[in-house]
């Protein structure tokens, strides 16, 4: 009932966006990326299966973004060249403006065919809590997809034995990316430990260079760092527990992590809050900074528009101390109740659910494909090591990318942390943090 309440909250705020924007679907620095070939006379007749539009609604747009959703899109079309594809991305990292403008869809009952969504919480308790999406178990039949996806991505996006959505990636969240010229010239080694990576940050400030890269113009970038020194701090099982509310906020692991958490903001370039995390990975190809803590949609960012070689020009390294664990983040993709031509929404689906699909749309994005079957030569090096350690890990669920909890927390802790941030006030960031978990 509470978490209903979140979301209707929710839909409400983003009413008030929305009344506050003129056009919302283009708002702030989100472009609208709109890349629809249709006309309207086909868009409004709809169809079941032959020449309907299909409206992909995603905040993929830009650099490290969107290469693998066109990829995607590029397949589809030529397997379905009778259905028109339009692509409804808006821009802002971890759907900072893409899930207002989704919201309010959502509420006017004027649902995108399809949308970006990360399993957990944010579809489970978000959409499917709201009732808002069709459960899609026998379209898994039909497809052959019950042993193709791991029974733990499976259980990400379900609810009351419904599956909802199709992954078609998997993200890591507690990658931390190093430019290894800085590091040799340098003279530091990938640091195995917190006191090492202080070390190591300690070396490279007294040389003049930035050791971590920070890019919190969204407030996202900083709550994924701390939820990376949360995992480390509680360990999995007690990382997972903090969320089913087995743990309090104040427990004095969450106080040691807010703590250094505080330690480690000591080292980010001073105008972090005026970048997004494409101009703070920006400075870690530059030399500019050592380091960054990024998921890795930042390894496709660095390979396709920075034209960076993996091993080469960048390395990668788990953030320190959850090295055996793997923050999950993975993109998904449903069906929501009341779209026009839900039989063209399914082939779209499919294509994004198959092993092709698959392969065409992560290694462009830096993700792992969430099929156990993807042909793994076509990822290079990082991509290898991400499958590995996905398969051998313990695998927990991101906050920042709303795995962990529902909206209604996520945004409260955003704000905790952009307010931390600035005033490194670890009292009140964990009265604020434990005040916000009846939202859990
Ligand atoms: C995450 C999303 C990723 C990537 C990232 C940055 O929430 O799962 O695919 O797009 O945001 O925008």
């Amino acid at each position: 009932m509470k978490k209903i309440f979140g979301i209707l909250l929710l839909m409400v705020m983003a009413l008030v966006i929305a009344a506050c924007s003129s056009d919302s679907s283009s708002s702030d620095d989100g472009e609208d990326a709109s890349a629809s070939e249709g006309n309207d006379s086909e868009e409004a007749a709809g169809s079941d299966g032959d020449g309907g539009t299909v409206e992909i609604f995603s905040w993929w747009t830009g650099a490290g973004e969107e290469d693998g959703l066109l990829a995607l899109i590029d397949l589809f079309e030529q397997k379905h060249p009778d259905i028109t594809v339009d692509n409804a991305a808006v821009a802002g990292g971890a759907g900072t403006n893409a899930k207002a403008v989704l919201a309010t869809r959502m509420q006017g009952d004027d649902p995108p065919s399809t949308f970006q969504v990360h399993g957990g919480a944010e579809l489970n308790e978000g959409w499917v809590a709201a009732d808002k999406m069709e459960p899609l178990n026998d379209f898994y039949e039909e497809q052959g997809w019950m042993d193709k996806f791991p029974q733990d991505l499976i259980d990400l996006v379900s609810k009351d034995g419904n599956i909802y959505s199709v992954p078609v990636n998997v993200h890591r969240g507690n990658v931390v990316f190093y430019n290894k010229q800085v590091f040799e010239e340098n003279g530091v080694e990938v640091p195995t430990s917190y006191d090492e990576f202080i070390e190591v940050a300690d070396t490279l400030q007294d040389a003049g260079v930035t050791p971590l890269a920070l890019g919190d113009k969204e407030a996202w970038t900083a709550t994924q760092i701390f939820e990376n020194i949360l995992l480390g701090e509680l360990g999995a099982e007690d990382y997972r527990n903090l969320w089913n509310g087995d743990i309090a906020f104040d427990d004095e692991r969450v106080v040691a992590a807010a703590e250094k958490f505080k330690t480690v903001l000591g080292y980010v370039n001073e105008d972090h809050a005026s970048r997004n995390w494409q101009d703070a990975a920006q400075l870690v190809g530059d030399g500019e900074a050592a380091m960054i803590n990024m998921g890795d949609w930042a390894k496709g960012y660095f390979s396709n528009d920075l034209n960076l070689e993996t091993n080469v020009d960048f390395g990668y390294f788990a953030y320190p101390e959850t090295d055996g664990d793997f923050m999950v983040i993975t993109d998904t993709f449903g069906l929501p109740k009341g779209v026009e031509n839900p039989e063209d929404v399914k082939e779209f689906l499919s294509v994004l659910g198959s092993q092709e699909g698959q392969d065409a749309f992560n290694p462009l994005k830096g993700s792992i494909p969430a099929r156990v079957d993807a042909d793994t030569s076509k990822y290079d090096e990082y991509g290898q090591d991400a499958m590995e350690d996905f398969n051998n890990s313990n695998l927990t669920p991101s906050l920042a990318h709303g795995s962990a909890a529902a909206e209604g927390f996520v945004t409260k802790a955003n704000q905790a942390v952009n307010i931390f941030v600035t005033q490194l006030d670890v009292e009140n960031f964990i009265n604020t943090l434990k005040n916000a978990a009846n939202e859990l």
